[in-house]
C-alpha cells in the first residue's frame, strides 16, 4: 500500500517580504558567507542562527585539502553554538550558499548530514528550529522544523 508523507514549507516570494529579525539573519548569513574558506568548491555558503536570547550566531563553510574533512557552514555554526551555548535554544537558522561569483541563485537547503545535525539539538530542545534557505535575490524557502526536510528521521528516542 503507498502512503502519502506531507511536509510544510512556505516560499517568501523576496527579501522585503522578510520581517525586521528575519532581514537581520538574512544580512548576517550574506555577510559571513564573504569570508567562506572555499578554495576547492568555491562554493559559499554563510550561515546564520538566532538564540532565544536574541543572539545571532554566524558562520561559514570550511573546506580542506583532504576534501572530507572540510565542514559546511551550517554545521560550523550549531557545532560552535552548541559548545558554548550548551542548552540554549535556537529559534531560527539562515542559510545562503551559491556559486562564490553568481549574482543570482536559487534557495540552497542544508545538506543531508546538516540536517541531521541540526536534528539532535531541536530533538533536545524539544522546540522546532525555523529553517529559511535563501536565494541572493529572490525567493527564501521557509520549514518550521527540521523535520519537515527530514522526513522518517533517526534521533535519541529509537535509542
Ligand atoms: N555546503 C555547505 O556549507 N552547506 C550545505 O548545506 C551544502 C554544501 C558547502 C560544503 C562545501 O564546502 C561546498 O558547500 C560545496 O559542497
Amino acid at each position: 500500500m503507498v502512503k502519502e508523507l506531507k511536509i510544510n514549507f512556505y516560499a517568501i516570494p523576496n527579501y522585503e517580504m522578510l520581517d525586521d529579525t528575519e532581514k537581520k539573519l538574512f544580512d548576517a548569513a550574506k555577510k559571513i558567507r564573504e569570508k567562506a574558506y572555499a578554495q576547492y568548491s568555491h562554493f559559499t555558503v554563510g550561515c546564520a542562527l538566532l538564540l532565544e536570547s536574541g543572539e545571532i550566531i554566524t558562520g561559514s563553510n570550511q573546506e580542506n585539502a583532504a576534501y572530507p574533512s572540510g565542514l559546511c557552514a551550517e554545521r560550523t555554526t550549531i557545532f560552535w553554538t552548541a559548545a558554548n551555548f550548551p542548552g540554549e535554544k535556537i529559534k531560527k537558522l539562515f542559510v545562503i550558499g551559491a556559486p562564490e561569483t553568481a549574482l543570482s541563485s536559487t534557495p540552497i537547503p542544508p545538506c543531508g548530514a546538516c540536517r541531521q545535525s541540526i536534528l539532535e539539538y531541536e530533538a533536545n530542545q524539544k522546540e522546532g528550529i525555523e529553517i529559511y534557505f535563501a536565494s541572493l535575490d529572490g525567493e527564501i524557502f521557509k520549514t518550521n522544523s527540521v523535520r519537515d526536510l527530514l522526513p522518517f528521521s533517526f534521533d535519541a528516542s529509537f535509542l
